[in-house]
């Protein structure tokens, strides 16, 4: 007997109602209620697994010390980043979902692990795109595995009976929003079968011990598509992003059941597939040999790698009656923030300024140790006068003017003398937990008026 049920769900944060609602209670959106019909039928519900022995097996409880601790035994990606966002590999019956933009690389990044990893068979599963299109596309990546099985297929309940057969070690869904179950009638993509669907997989993941990857979508405003539930039910949710100007790719941890979420892993988009940035803080530098004014470098923070910074700005008289403030890549709000610090804390006049600034690169960088190199590169547009390419800057500001002390200092001043910069500026709190010697200058800042006589 099956019975035919319908609901309203929020398309946006996967909220469930038993009538339409015009806004959605728990996230506030306008018309996102959408009626999905749910016509559950239990029996089929676990085809994959054997029947008999679902029947048998009743969990009992156990002591902690008799659990098998394989649990979190782990496989390599032979992809040395995505290895370490994952905390040291792909844990054995994990569910990870990899959410990104369409066109970011995510079907790319996950084809060469399909094609790098050894000793596994992959079952790489394509709703998106034809075998020959991943052919194509494995050829231009220039890698082959033998043991790599490719299926155009969407229904779960299909790809659990070729996975039976198969026996894979890790399997690949391209993507979530295009698979679907029979136990549910709603559309492929709905939030009801993204929710089932992934709960069927972490089902099959968990139970036959093979890490499931998926894909999913992302909305405009950044989420994964469909619903927040989605992330509750997965192990670990990675994030693919960049911007599609540039090359570069950042590969984040929203949420990592095996690990921690402060890594990050960098990529380069070439012509053959994304390749591992080695040295993250060359990518951020422009080349240049004459020195302009406007630009400062900041000693930032992605993750736990230290990276250099490069923060252009331009300080104009306004044309028109109120002046524009504009940031690419920076908090604007905290732009506003800072010339506002400037304006009374040092006596800059630039409320009638136009002020643009702008990361190279492309990134949208956080970190507030960025505040000393944005100061400065405001007050290098407003004098006009160049700041030396060979110095650096890391330091929060606060709204009295104060250069605070920022985390991980010695990271940071490291990398500075690494990359050949003569002299860092961090703030005067920071030295004293200093412990080793460094051949770079560091120069203290306590208030932001200081940097002014320091640099010009
Ligand atoms: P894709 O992995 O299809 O993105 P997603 O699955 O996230 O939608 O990436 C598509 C983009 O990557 C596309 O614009 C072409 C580019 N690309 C390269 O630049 N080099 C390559 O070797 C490959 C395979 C793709
Ligand atoms: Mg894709």
């Amino acid at each position: 007997m099956s019975k035919t049920k319908s609901t309203y769900f929020c398309q946006n944060c996967g909220a469930q109602s038993a009538k339409w609602i015009g806004k959605c209670p728990s996230c506030n959106e306008w018309n996102t209620y959408v009626e999905e019909i749910i016509n559950k039928k239990e029996e089929e519900k676990f085809t994959w697994r054997d029947r008999k022995n679902q029947q048998n097996y009743t969990p009992v409880p156990q002591k902690l010390a008799e659990i098998a601790d394989n649990e979190n035994e782990r496989n390599s990606t032979e992809d040395i980043e995505l290895d370490r966002v994952l905390g040291g590999g792909l844990v054995i019956g994990s569910l990870i979902l990899l959410g990104g933009e369409p066109g970011i690389g995510k079907s790319t990044l996950l084809l060469q692990v399909a094609l790098q990893v050894k000793n596994q068979r992959v079952l790489y599963v394509s709703g998106e795109e034809s075998g020959s299109q991943i052919k194509l596309r494995a050829e231009r990546i220039k890698q082959s595995n033998t043991d790599f099985y490719i299926i155009t297929e969407t229904n779960t309940q299909k790809i659990f009976q070729h996975a039976k057969e198969l026996k894979p070690q890790l399997v690949i869904i391209d993507s979530i929003q295009t698979i679907f179950t029979d136990s549910i009638e709603s559309t492929p993509g709905s939030v009801s079968q993204i929710r089932e669907c992934a709960a069927e997989m972490q089902r099959y993941a968990k139970e036959n011990g093979v890490s499931v990857l998926l894909v999913g979508h992302i909305t405009k405003d950044g989420s994964i598509a469909g619903p927040k539930v989605l992330e509750h039910i997965v192990d670990v949710v990675l994030q693919f992003e960049g911007d599609h100007n540039y090359l570069y790719r950042i590969l984040r941890t929203l949420k990592n059941r095996f690990g921690s979420t402060n890594e990050i892993g960098l990529y380069e988009m070439n012509s053959n597939g994304l390749k591992v940035v080695d040295n993250p803080s060359q990518l951020l530098l422009t080349d240049r040999s004459d020195e302009m004014s406007g630009i400062s470098i900041a000693s930032t923070m992605e993750g736990l790698r230290p990276m250099m910074a490069e923060i252009q700005a331009l300080v104009s008289n306004a044309v028109y009656g109120t002046a524009q403030r504009s940031a690419t890549g920076f908090d604007v709000r905290r732009l506003h923030m800072l010339l506002a610090v400037l304006e009374k804390r040092a006596g800059y006049k630039i409320a009638m300024k136009d002020v643009f600034l702008n990361i190279a690169g492309g990134f949208k960088l956080i970190d507030p140790a960025m505040d000393l190199a944005v100061i400065a590169s405001i007050m290098s547009s407003y004098e006009d006068q160049a700041i030396s390419y060979k110095y650096a800057f890391a330091g929060e500001v606060g709204l009295s003017g104060e250069v605070r002390s920022v985390t991980r200092v010695e990271q940071r001043i490291a990398e500075a003398q690494k990359l050949g910069f003569e002299k860092i500026f961090i703030s005067s709190y920071a030295l004293k937990g200093i412990q080793q010697k460094y051949t770079i200058q560091i120069v203290p800042v306590s208030k932001v008026y200081e940097l002014l006589k320091l640099l010009f």
